[in-house]
């Protein structure tokens, strides 16, 4: 198993950006296979702080990075992104990043569509809370088959008659949200603007992983969002608009799924949601207040608050399921320190009956009232631990039954958000 999958196991900023930036030290490359600049990474080197969106965390350390077929790449986004990142020394070539061609791409129709959508969205429960980034909107045109790819942007005469494909349906979308029409000239001009920032790094992403694997590479898969934002696992339709498991990173990059290696989960020692939708263990008191300020819930790329909450087995037990977990990565068990109880959601109460699983009916979903286990706090600090043994008893404790309750081993304990504060006990890339 040489290969490692990084996905989220809860909603999403588990702090996978620091994880994957540990595990690119040990990958030869690293390869971003769905989403888009929706997600927001901070990565912490040596008392700097990186932001990425769109790129693969890999190019901070110049190790070769995809971004695959799977993610939605908005080329202006991505511009920017690669010009801020160069501007704090980060060297970004054609040999480190590769485009994938068949990769669609975020145009300035969708996310106004998602905006606008969201702001007409006033029936109860109508809103998603999205990024406003617009992807919901550029997936549609994806599996609608009249995106506009990567390649495309090499052939005047294909975007010319692509646009032609997507007026004929946002024209009427957009007339009815009180947008105005598209203005295929003005779009045009953008995109062949954009075409050569964006061709140099455009190749088939496939072929690059194929040959990775023929000389023997380590490759770092890199998920984002988490598994219950997936739109099919997750708590639909209060999601994103791609599989975020683990198995999409074989679909969304190019490789078979044997291909995929060993699955990391990316686990909050608590639990956070970004946008709407049901959160059985939210805690709207000084707790919630406690986890939201010391673990500084914010979104990266948005400012917007995190709701908190504390820690759900069930939930995680599913991801640790639908992804085929192998090991996790434990995140911000520090936040904890201090808290005099702790308490774990074991199970779920709904109309009377108590189920170990989340059901994907909604109303089901939100009318789930958590069964809580309860464990002592501990006073001591764990910030910046940097072996098991020098946990506290009671950290210990938490840290163990929270396996025992999912049923996975914890691979890696983060305990701060500085790259070397991280304790293995069990490295991915040896399986
Ligand atoms: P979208 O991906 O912008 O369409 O947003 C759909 C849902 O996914 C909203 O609840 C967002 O808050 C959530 N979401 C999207 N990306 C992230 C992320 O990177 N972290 C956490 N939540 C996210």
């Amino acid at each position: 198993m040489a290969n490692v999958a990084v996905v989220g196991a809860q909603w999403g900023d588990e702090g996978k950006g620091k994880i994957v930036d540990w595990l690119s030290n040990r990958a030869d490359m690293v390869v971003r296979f769905q989403g888009g600049h929706n997600a927001g990474h901070t990565l912490v080197v040596d008392g700097k702080v990186y932001k990425l969106a769109l790129l693969p965390s890999g190019v901070v350390q110049g190790k070769p990075s995809i971004i695959g077929n799977g993610v939605v790449v908005d080329p202006w986004h991505l511009v920017g992104e690669i010009e801020k990142i160069v501007a704090q020394g980060v060297a970004i070539s054609p040999d480190i990043l590769t485009i994938a061609d068949n990769a669609c791409l975020i145009l300035p129709i969708h996310p106004a569509l998602d905006v606008a959508r969201e702001a007409a969205a006033s029936a109860p429960g109508a809103k998603i809370g999205t990024t406003g980034r617009g992807i919901g909107p550029a997936y549609e045109d994806k599996v609608g088959r009249r995106a506009i790819r990567v390649c495309d942007l090499a052939n005047e005469d294909d975007l010319k008659i692509k646009i032609e494909r997507l007026r004929s349906h946002h024209d009427p979308l957009r007339a009815g949200l009180g947008l105005e029409p598209i203005d295929p000239a003005a779009l045009l001009a953008q995109l062949l603007e954009i075409a050569p920032k964006i061709l140099p790094y455009v190749k088939p992403a496939w072929r690059v992983l194929d040959q990775a694997q023929k000389d023997g590479k380590r490759v770092l898969f890199e998920g984002a969002q988490g598994a219950f934002l997936d739109v099919d696992h997750g708590t639909y339709p209060y999601v994103t608009s791609s599989n975020t498991v683990a198995g999409q990173a074989a679909a969304g990059s190019g490789i078979g799924p044997r291909g995929v290696g060993y699955v990391l989960g990316i686990v909050k020692a608590y639990t956070t949601r970004v946008g709407e939708g049901p959160f059985a263990c939210e805690l709207n008191d000084e707790v919630g207040e406690h986890l939201a300020v010391v673990g500084r819930e914010v979104g990266v790329n948005t400012g917007r608050a995190r709701r908190c909450g504390w820690f759900d087995a069930v939930l995680v037990r599913q991801s640790v399921a639908i992804n085929g977990i192998d090991g996790i990565a434990l995140t911000k068990l520090d936040v904890l320190d201090g808290l005099k109880t702790l308490k774990i959601c074991v199970g779920y109460r709904i109309n009377g009956e108590v189920l170990d699983y989340l059901p994907s009916s909604l109303k089901a979903q939100a009318s789930a009232e958590p069964v809580f286990e309860e464990l002592e706090g501990w006073s001591e600090s764990t910030a910046g631990v940097r072996t098991f043994k020098d946990l506290n008893a009671h950290a210990l404790k938490y840290v163990r039954r929270i396996e025992e309750l999912i049923g996975a081993p914890v691979a890696l304990l983060s305990t701060s958000p500085e790259r070397d504060d991280t304790i293995l006990m069990r490295d991915p890339f040896q399986g």
